[in-house]
């Protein structure tokens, strides 16, 4: 059966009908001090129950930690955390600081645990659950393939971002052999210096009048893509869009991107946005 989590309600009814199993009907609801409640209807006991939950808010955690917690007669939980909050608290940045990642990966206890594209695969460490990440930048390649835009650059914002970049790459196949198949693809120096503000070092690239592809696993303030439109804008680039597995778009993201003189941005539903066009829900399917 499929639990579906209050972030995930639509990529949950996309997997059950993928799978042909089961959607749980659950009411999510708060109390008046504002605490969760949660309740599955269906009966769970003795099942196989797989929920998705992206965890993109505090409270998006607790409903998470909660439906763990109502399934305590299945007969096993899968959990798919397709965007995990707080993932890019990964290590101790500064003294004092907690391994937020950690903290929360510690409270998750399930038969398997799968995650998107998270941020770093150290991560899966401290789940108490066999782990898998999959990749979605082959279904973003394809989408972005679908715009038949003429020999398009893939760029990473910095270097973290280049496996995405070079799977997405990879993924537009012209035929012949990998390098035959492979578009362009390259990635920037990027330096943060605040929660919204980042520097890309200069780098010289081959885009003046092509169509150019940014991609990322994450989009939140807007302000890595923004800067590396303005980046590759200056250089004389074509058509710019962005590609990124989790469109987080927090504040006016959005509209910073499209300032910027964005052509088009493509996310894919492990949160659920205006501009989630590309569903991951094949990709767990498989998986579960
Ligand atoms: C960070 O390492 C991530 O990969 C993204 O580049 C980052 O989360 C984007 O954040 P923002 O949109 O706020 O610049």
């Amino acid at each position: 059966m499929i639990i579906p989590g209050p972030s995930s309600q639509t990529l949950s009814s996309r997997v059950a009908r993928i799978t042909g199993r089961k959607l749980a009907l659950c009411d999510y609801q708060q109390f008046p001090d504002g605490e969760t409640y949660i309740r599955i209807h269906d009966d769970i006991v003795g099942k196989d129950v797989t929920i998705i939950q992206s965890t993109p808010n505090d409270s998006d955690y607790i409903a998470l930690l909660q439906l763990i917690d109502a399934c305590d007669t299945a007969r096993s939980v899968n959990v798919v955390i397709p965007y995990m909050g707080y993932a890019r608290q990964d290590k101790r940045f500064k003294c004092g600081e907690p391994i937020s990642a950690r903290a929360l990966a510690r409270c998750i206890h399930a038969d398997r645990v799968l995650t998107i594209n998270i941020h770093d695969e150290s991560i899966l460490a401290s789940f108490d659950a066999k782990t898998q990440n999959l990749d979605a930048t082959p279904l973003l390649g394809s989408y972005i393939k679908s715009l038949e835009l003429d020999s398009p650059v893939f760029i990473a914002p910095d270097a973290s971002a280049f496996p995405l970049a070079r799977h997405a790459a990879r993924s537009q196949g012209h035929g012949g052999s990998d390098d035959e198949n492979t578009c362009e693809y390259d990635y920037l120096e990027k330096t943060r210096h605040s929660g919204d503000t980042v520097t890309i070092a200069p780098k010289k690239l081959d885009v003046a009048g092509r169509n150019i592809v940014i991609i990322d696993d994450i989009i939140s303030t807007g302000g890595t893509m923004a800067t590396t439109i303005e980046l590759l804008k200056d250089q004389g680039a074509g058509k710019v869009y962005l590609a990124c597995v989790h469109p987080v778009l927090a504040r006016n993201g959005t509209v910073r991107l499209y300032r910027a003189g964005v052509e088009e941005i493509v996310g894919t539903d492990t949160l659920e946005k205006a501009v989630s066009i590309v569903s991951v829900a094949s990709l767990i399917a498989e998986a579960v």
